[in-house]
């Protein structure tokens, strides 16, 4: 098993691809041991092409308001105990302004998908953004939208875009999400996001409900093919006002060794180690990062809606403000001997 194991290891990292069958062997065979394996090979590589810097983005949760229903999500639209706010403008423009004179150098708008807010609004604050912070990237994450508006915001200074496929098996799409939503529309956003020229993110939760070694193997090798810039993976963790409130969250062990797995596969992409993650286990950033990730997503957003911008339960940092949490980072990386760095970290492919 170990000699399979290693075999397959050294192989992703050096052809950086497996098949479909290859990958479900990988995560049904996960040990301590191949973990580690795993890990320091995923570390040397992300430090041949990045360095010990880890990349800081800050992130602005502006709306909670959401016209899906996606069933593990808090701010889904049926849930009625979801207090809803939406910052304007001028309060966006605000969290910028502090974070660039925290040195951020990456502004990520998220959001649910507030139809409120129109193409000509996200392309003016994205114009104002780049106007007045002209060395710092702007990262949507907006959800999904035609062809037409992702044209127009990146027309108008987008340079990146997150959107998670969430699950590259189709059969596994329709049972975290509602009728009306298709896994097909969302992968063709990914499509078009690419072609448009973005530096696209995709992503999907570990341990989600009815999650397989197979579905798992499906979004590595969706990854592998697709080749994003930026890949976004995090645990699953229930929301108490979900219909999936009493699953059980995904483990830290599974996320790790994902982690180290994609670094192999894909030895440019950006990967964050996220706030699920950190949320999951007290030393979960830090972890994710010596398993090979290279990013870390401080929140941004008003102290005042932070706790409203809840995805799941218990969610880290709703109570520090933005320079604490850039400070608690700081320690933290530098903790286990890296640095965090705030300048625009684009890929380097
Ligand atoms: N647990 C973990 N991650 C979640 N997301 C949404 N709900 C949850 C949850 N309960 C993730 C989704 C989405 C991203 C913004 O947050 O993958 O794309
Ligand atoms: Fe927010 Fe530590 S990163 S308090």
């Amino acid at each position: 098993m170990k000699n399979e194991m290693t075999r397959l290891i050294d192989r992703l990292e050096a052809a950086h691809h497996l098949s479909a069958e290859e990958y479900t062997f990988l995560i049904r065979h996960r040990s301590p041991e191949m973990m580690e394996y795993a890990a320091e090979k995923a570390r040397r590589i992300r430090l041949e092409r990045y360095g010990n810097a880890v990349y800081a983005r800050g992130l602005i949760e502006f709306t909670n308001h959401c016209r899906n229903d996606c069933l593990y999500c808090g701010i889904r639209r049926s849930n009625l105990h979801c207090q809803r706010y939406r910052l304007t403008s001028e309060q966006i423009l605000e969290c910028c302004g502090i974070g660039y004179e925290l040195g951020f150098r990456t502004f990520v708008l998220q959001g649910g998908e507030d139809p409120f807010w129109k193409d000509e609004d996200f392309c003016t604050l994205i114009r104002q953004i780049k106007e007045l912070y002209p060395d710092c990237a702007v990262t949507l994450s907006l959800g999904e939208r035609t062809r037409e508006s992702f044209q127009k915001l990146f027309d108008a200074g987008a340079d990146r875009y997150l959107l998670r496929h969430e699950t590259a098996d189709e059969a596994h799409y329709k049972k975290l999400h509602p009728e009306e939503m298709s896994f097909s529309h969302r992968m063709q956003c990914l499509r078009d996001l690419k072609e448009i020229g973005y530096q696209v993110g995709c992503g999907f939760m570990v341990g989600s409900p009815y999650q397989t070694p197979q579905s798992l193997a499906e979004d590595l090798k969706f990854i592998e093919e697709f080749s994003p810039d930026m890949c976004g993976i995090g645990p699953f963790i229930p929301h108490k006002d979900t219909p999936f409130g009493s699953f059980a969250p995904g483990t830290l062990e599974e996320t790790l060794w994902l982690l180290s797995l994609i670094r192999l596969m894909l030895p440019h992409v950006l990967l964050p180690a996220t706030t699920a993650l950190g949320t999951i286990h007290p030393k979960g950033r830090e972890l994710g990062i010596l398993s090979g990730a290279n990013v870390v997503m401080p929140n941004l957003s008003p102290v005042s809606v932070r706790k409203k911008y809840e995805l799941y339960d218990n969610k880290i940092c709703t109570g520090d403000e933005a320079a604490e949490c850039r400070g608690c980072l700081s320690r933290r990386m530098e903790s286990i001997g890296y640095e965090l760095t705030v300048h625009r970290g684009d890929v380097r492919r």
